[in-house]
């Protein structure tokens, strides 16, 4: 119960909590999974495609980067790789310089790990596909634990994942990360950069409503897994623009006063009308905070790429010590 990573401790710490708040995690149940693979897709969700033009364009050098900064052969780490349909394109890179390589796609959700299993396996015969269940800190547990014959470890963080952290967790888990390196192994962090709010706000409140939906299946998971008897009718979704943090919050706005019952919990909420819940923080960056976060987590950078609109940046880094 006081588990910090379970739902139903977030659940009634965040909603006790002045003001409310539910952590990023709770998104990704399996029907969240689905959703957010359906935000990817977007016409307003700008991101993955950026960032997937920066691997078809420039992925052999980035490989060749790694491969040279690092000990070869690498194996591919990839931290929260949900159905690795973006990795695919590094990978055939990698493989192309240094032939059969390891793949060892990590997540919580079962159903993205064998969706990205089951296409690998199906469409890249060089490919030794290791799936892991795990969480960020398992993940990286098990890479300081391989030897010199399961390869070099280049740990795989992109989409932005690390926009969902405030700086100081993001020190963190850069840190834990700079551990799974080991002295020889590289790291490629993807970074959403700092833009106009004319693409930055459509891009998490999108015309089909996905976004909306995505952001209210918090409240749907509750209502499943723990009782919760939320009219999902009765919350908004808002995305803004917080100048300060640099970053783009969600929120679910009740749009009347009311109270909501979670039985599993017995617990009951009062909202406020316009009260919010906050349920996300999505930070973007410019080049200054990444070298910053980076150095803070004892990680140097040795090469960058931009897509062409400069929407978006990967980087490679390694341990400084
Ligand atoms: C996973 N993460 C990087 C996404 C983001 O852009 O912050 C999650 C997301 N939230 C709303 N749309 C997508």
């Amino acid at each position: 119960m006081h588990d910090p990573t379970t739902l139903a401790y977030a659940v009634r710490r965040g909603l006790t909590a002045t003001p409310k708040r539910l952590p990023p995690f709770l998104f990704y149940d399996e029907r969240g999974s689905r959703l957010f693979d359906r935000i990817t897709e977007l016409p307003e969700y700008y991101l993955t495609r950026a960032e997937r033009s920066i691997f078809e364009g420039a992925g052999e050098a980035i490989v060749a980067a790694a491969s040279r900064h690092a000990g070869a052969p690498l194996t591919v780490l990839e931290l929260g790789a949900g159905n690795a349909s973006k990795t695919q394109v590094l990978l055939r890179a990698l493989v192309g310089l240094q032939g059969r390589t390891r793949f060892v796609p990590a997540d919580v959700s079962p159903a993205a790990l064998e969706d990205a299993r089951a296409r690998l396996g199906r469409e890249e015969p060089d490919l030794d596909v290791r799936p892991l269940l795990a969480t960020h800190a398992e993940a990286l547990a098990a890479a300081r634990a391989w030897d010199a014959r399961e390869g070099t470890p280049f740990v795989l963080f992109i989409g932005s994942s690390i926009g969902n952290y405030e700086d100081a967790d993001a020190v963190a888990l850069l840190s834990q990360i700079r551990g799974g390196l080991g002295a020889k192994g590289a790291l490629l962090l993807g970074t959403d950069l700092r833009k106009s709010l004319d693409v930055l706000l459509p891009a998490y409140d999108d015309a089909a409503g996905v976004t909306a939906e995505f952001n209210k299946n918090v409240l749907a998971r509750v209502n499943r897994e723990l009782g919760g008897r939320f009219d999902l009718e009765s919350f908004r979704h808002v995305a803004l623009w917080n100048d300060a943090s640099c970053c783009i919050e969600m929120h679910l706005e009740s749009t009347r006063a009311q109270r909501v019952r979670i039985d599993a919990l017995d617990l009951e909420v009062a909202f406020g009308a316009g009260e919010r819940i906050h349920t996300e923080s999505s930070h973007k960056y410019d080049d200054a905070r990444v070298e910053r976060l980076l150095a803070a987590a004892g990680l140097g950078r040795f090469a960058v790429f931009c897509d062409e609109q400069r929407r978006f940046a990967v980087h490679l880094a390694r341990s400084r010590e």
